[in-house]
């Protein structure tokens, strides 16, 4: 007799801060919506992680739909995925606080994120900040997701989700799946165009070297003009040549080519041209996905229902873990 394997699960989830980067597209994002031939997908807008930082109201409503219609725009199809909204799931923050007690202080207060985050706003170091990475670990494990896919800024979060489902395994009995990341082969970190050492971030202050998913298309090319490189004239890829490795990463990664291949390809390009093809070739790939966002965001009412449709489904599966989980504590049920 045939046996139907079933899919493997993978799950992610992009928070509602700032404006969705060139960084997030080629981390992750990019990557959601051909997986669901292989996996079981969902993914998420992880709104509930949002307010870990001072958020207006408004902003906060107005990048959540922002987001959720751009997980659609880049191709992640919500008949074939489940996209939702962490907070319309009520069991993220119900697992989280249960989660917290087999979490240890000493291994959450390690999270370089967290420390990140608290020297670049010490007048608002919240508990919640502290405990995102827990949240976090909720997230994944509600979805028994093998895999996560994620830049390589959330590897350590996702070791520490790995370890607490563990702790909880052996504490009680096999519960959760631990879920393993998946990098991107090319652009796991792509870094600012103006400082080639630091990530490209989407609540960065600073705009100039920061490509926004839905930059105009001038926008983009007048920031990857000015993009730092150095002193040298050949566009290789090496430690010391941290700007120019950057956009060649970027390039292979918008062009579907490896680094390798993109090196060859500008083997006798000067410093400039460069920079316009690689503009170039960032523009072309996300006139499609800006074209689609738009065109979701002229009715309100479509993106709400399938913000719902996608909420019922994880609902579900949320449940079902959620219940086992307090059966096993030895909570009372009814
Ligand atoms: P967030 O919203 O900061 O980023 C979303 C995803 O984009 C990746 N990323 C990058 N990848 C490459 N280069 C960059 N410059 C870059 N900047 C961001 C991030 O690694 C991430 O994969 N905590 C998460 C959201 C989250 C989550 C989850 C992720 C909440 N629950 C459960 C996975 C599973 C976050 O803040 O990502």
């Amino acid at each position: 007799m045939e046996t139907i394997e079933q899919k493997k699960r993978v799950f992610s989830a992009i928070k509602p801060t700032g404006n969705p980067t060139l960084g997030n597209y080629i981390g992750t994002m990019s990557r959601w919506g051909g997986m669901c031939d292989e996996f079981d997908c969902l993914f998420s807008v992880a709104d509930l992680h949002a307010i870990t930082v001072a958020i207006e109201p408004k902003e906060l409503r107005e990048n959540t739909k922002r987001l959720f219609a751009l997980l659609v725009a880049v191709g992640v199809d919500p008949d074939k995925n489940v996209v939702f909204l962490q907070s319309h799931v009520r069991a993220h923050a119900e697992l989280c606080w249960l989660l917290n007690n087999y979490t240890m202080f000493g291994e959450a207060r390690r999270m370089t994120q967290f420390k990140e985050k608290s020297e670049k706003a010490p007048e608002n170091v919240n508990v919640g900040l502290f405990d995102y990475p827990v949240l976090m670990a909720a997230d994944i494990l509600l979805y028994q997701a093998d895999y996560v896919p994620v830049g390589d800024d959330q590897v350590q979060h996702v070791e520490l989700c790995r370890n607490i489902a563990q702790r909880f395994n052996g504490r009680y009995s096999p519960t959760f799946t631990i879920p393993e990341c998946k990098l991107a082969k090319t652009g796991a970190r792509i870094y600012s165009l103006a400082d080639p050492t630091a990530k490209m971030g989407k609540s960065d202050g600073d705009d100039s070297g920061t490509v926004y998913i839905l930059d105009r298309p001038d926008d983009i090319m007048r920031k990857f003009k000015r993009a730092v490189t150095d002193s040298d004239t050949h566009v290789i890829a090496s430690d010391d040549k941290p700007g120019i490795t950057n956009l060649l990463t970027i390039y292979a990664a918008v062009t579907d080519a490896t680094v390798e291949n993109a090196e060859k390809e500008f083997s006798n390009s000067n410093y400039a041209d460069f920079k316009l093809r690689v503009g170039e070739a960032v523009v072309e790939r996300l006139r499609p996905v800006r074209e689609k966002y738009e065109a979701l965001r002229r009715d309100d009412g479509s993106l709400l229902e399938l913000m719902r449709a996608g909420a019922q489904k994880a609902e579900r599966i949320a449940a079902r873990t959620l219940e086992k989980v307090y059966k096993k504590v030895g909570f009372v049920r009814l």
